[in-house]
Order: structure tokens, then C-alpha cells, then sequence
């Protein structure tokens, strides 16, 4: 098979006139901040993912330290698995003296191990973060057997896994650009609590009730409809909503959703079904976020700068989080092993998927893949 020139990316975000047209919206109308798109997006999100409120933010990240601060999370640890992105080892750290309390994770799925949360649950456990690792549900339920305390799902590659974010007492979701629902950058909180929905809506502005709710009500000196320049800050809040631009962007990779999902679901099925026995499948995903196949840990690397030199592109996800030293140097117990995420992590190479691929990429990527373990096993 010919060498492609161009590179076959493995993520990427995928959209055309349809987003075109609605940011041209935007632009017009003359409210580019938080407005209607982001009042309407939230509401579709609400009912797309069974919750009651949604509260959009500029990020995953920042709608995770959002709850964590509106929910007083300090003097403590929070536990969250090796085998994830940098955000939910470090926001842990962004509270006021608080640990990252990482645990090892199960082999085949790579989401917390229950028995590793259960052994390292301290009385000073104040969360646990539990990743829908690409798109596989973490096991919630399991914990919630010995755990009452908080757990907040982090459904950064579950959007939209059935049922993902239902198990938790609060979700967190990315929107960032090479998610399955992508939009430049952004995040979603979901959750059921009307008191708590209230507070975090106010901290995405310093505290204070937005402009666009403040358009249109009585204005409080003339008594008219109008805009009212007044409001009341009772609470520390940050700047972490989400725009009207961005809101746009959602909006017609909403409507696409499904569409996308199906075709990332095809990408999986068929690397399924022809990828060599040299390559274990990762568990079934309903969003395919990231393709997690292993591969004998000798080959991977070589396997890597093989896919390369034919033009597409691999990534690993996770490299564990433990690894890290700035990480190590926060951990609630610094001595703690891993032996799970460390014989499991070599062997994970992540194929490409995303929606704008075609049905000769994928030919591309079997048979190259299949060609390595071909010459070399
Ligand atoms: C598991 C996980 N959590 C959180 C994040 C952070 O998301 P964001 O970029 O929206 O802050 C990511 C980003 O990839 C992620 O993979």
C-alpha cells in the first residue's frame, strides 16, 4: 500500500458549514458572551444526559474545581485512578491543603480498581473523582457499596456513554477540542441539587448573578424593563463560564452527535474484527473517545515510529500519573505501588478515531498495523 503524504491524525474535531453559519450568528447578533445559545445548550445538555441543571464552563478543569471549592473540599485527600489525564491528579491540588490520593486501577477496563479505592479510603478522604476512562463507566455502584462520601464523575470521554453521569452525585464533561462533542474549549457540570446548581451558576462570575438574566427584568431604580446594573455578592466566585461562541459551536455538534458516535463506533468495530490476534481490543466504549488497544510492550514503541513513518499518528492514553514527579510530590502516600497500571500501561497505543475519517483510513491504519506484527512477530 502506497505511503499516504498527509498525516492521519489520531483525534481531531469535525464540522463544516452548519457550524460556520451558527458562529456567523453569533457574530451578528451582538452578544458574543454568555446569552441564549449558552441558556439554550444548557437545557439540551440537562435532557440529553437525564440530569435537572447544567451549568457550561470553560473546561472540565475548571468545572471540577468549581465543585470542589463550592463544596468546600479542603484539608484532606481526593482519590482518583493512575490511569487518566493529568486534570484529575492535579485539581485535587488546587484546594487548600489537600493530597492527590491516586489508587491503582483493573486491568481490562483501566478505571479505578473498587478493591484499591476500598483499601485506601482515609478518614480524611474528601472526594473521589471516578473517570469513565474512554468512555468505559467506572464503577460507581461498587463504591458507592462502602462509600457514602462525594463522587464526582469526571465524564470527560463519556459524552455520550448511556447512563454516564447518572451513577454520581455530580458530573463534570469536556467539551474541549478533540472530544466527541467538541467545541474549542468547554465543560459542562451536571448535576440533580437545585441549591448547589444555584451556587455554582453564580461562582462561574465572581459570585455574581449573570448580565444576560439581568436583561429584561425590571431595572431597579426606574421600576422599567430594562437592564439592571444591580446585584448582590455574598460568595467567592471565579470567571470560568462559558460564551455564546462556544455555546454555538456545541449547539451544531450536538445536533451531530449521534451521527458521530455511530461512525466512531464503526471505527471500533472494524479494528475489532480485522486488527492481527497481536492486538488486544480494549473493553466495548459507546463513544470510542480513544481506541486503548494493547500490544506486547516490547513492540510498542517501535510500533509507534513505524505508524509514524507511514503518516498516522498514535498517542497513550494514560502514561500512569504516579509517574509524575511534580505528582509524586503530592501523593497521600508516596510509597504506594501500582503493579496493575504499571504492567498494563506499556502495552496501550492509541489508534486513530474520529469522525472525519473514511472508510480508506481505516483500511490504512489495519493494514499497516497488521503489516508491523507481519515483519516483526
Ligand atoms: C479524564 C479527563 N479528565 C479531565 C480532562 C480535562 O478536560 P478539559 O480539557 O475540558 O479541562 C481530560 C482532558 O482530556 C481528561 O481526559
Amino acid at each position: 500500500m502506497d505511503i499516504r503524504e498527509k498525516m492521519l491524525p489520531v483525534l481531531r474535531p469535525y464540522g463544516g458549514k452548519e457550524e460556520v453559519e451558527a458562529l456567523k450568528e453569533v457574530v451578528e447578533s451582538g452578544w458574543w458572551g454568555k446569552g441564549p445559545k449558552v441558556a439554550q445548550f444548557e437545557k439540551e445538555f440537562a435532557e440529553k444526559v437525564g440530569a435537572k441543571y447544567a451549568v457550561a464552563v470553560t473546561s472540565n478543569s475548571h468545572g471540577t474545581d468549581l465543585v470542589m471549592k463550592a463544596l468546600d473540599i479542603k484539608d484532606g485527600d481526593v482519590i482518583n485512578p493512575t490511569i487518566s489525564f493529568m486534570a484529575t491528579a492535579m485539581i485535587p491540588l488546587w484546594q487548600e491543603n489537600v493530597t492527590t490520593n491516586i489508587v491503582d486501577v483493573d486491568p481490562y477496563t483501566m478505571c479505578l480498581d473498587p478493591e484499591d479505592v476500598r483499601k485506601h479510603i482515609t478518614p480524611n478522604t474528601k472526594a473521589i473523582i471516578a473517570v469513565n476512562q474512554a468512555g468505559v463507566p467506572a464503577p460507581i455502584k461498587e463504591i458507592r457499596k462502602f462509600y457514602d462520601g462525594l463522587i464526582i464523575e469526571d465524564c470527560a470521554h463519556s459524552c455520550y456513554t448511556p447512563g454516564a453521569g447518572q451513577a454520581s452525585d455530580i458530573a463534570v464533561w469536556s467539551l474541549q477540542a478533540v472530544k466527541t462533542m467538541p467545541s474549542g474549549d468547554c465543560g459542562m457540570i451536571t448535576l440533580n441539587d437545585e441549591k448547589l446548581y444555584n451556587k455554582l451558576k453564580e461562582m462561574t462570575w465572581f459570585g455574581v448573578s449573570s448580565t444576560f438574566s439581568r436583561v429584561a427584568k425590571e431595572d431597579t431604580v426606574t421600576g422599567k424593563p430594562g437592564y439592571t446594573w444591580d446585584y448582590e455578592v455574598d460568595k467567592i466566585g471565579y470567571k470560568c463560564y462559558m460564551i455564546d461562541i462556544t455555546a454555538a459551536l456545541c449547539l451544531e455538534q450536538m445536533k451531530k452527535l449521534d451521527k458521530h458516535l455511530e461512525w466512531r463506533r464503526h471505527v471500533q468495530t472494524r479494528y475489532n474484527d480485522e486488527l492481527c490476534e497481536h492486538v488486544i481490543r480494549p473493553p466495548w466504549s459507546e463513544t470510542v473517545q480513544y481506541y486503548c488497544a494493547k500490544v506486547p510492550a516490547e513492540h510498542r514503541g517501535e510500533l509507534i515510529d513505524y505508524l509514524a513513518n507511514k503518516n498516522i499518528h498514535t498517542s497513550v492514553h494514560f502514561k500512569p500519573l504516579h509517574k509524575y514527579q511534580i505528582i509524586k510530590e503530592h501523593l497521600t502516600h508516596p510509597d504506594r505501588e501500582y503493579p496493575v497500571a504499571e504492567k498494563e500501561w506499556v502495552k496501550l497505543i492509541s489508534l486513530p478515531v474520529h469522525p472525519a475519517m473514511t472508510e480508506e483510513d481505516i483500511d490504512y491504519v489495519i493494514y499497516w498495523v497488521n503489516r508491523y506484527f507481519d515483519e516483526n512477530l
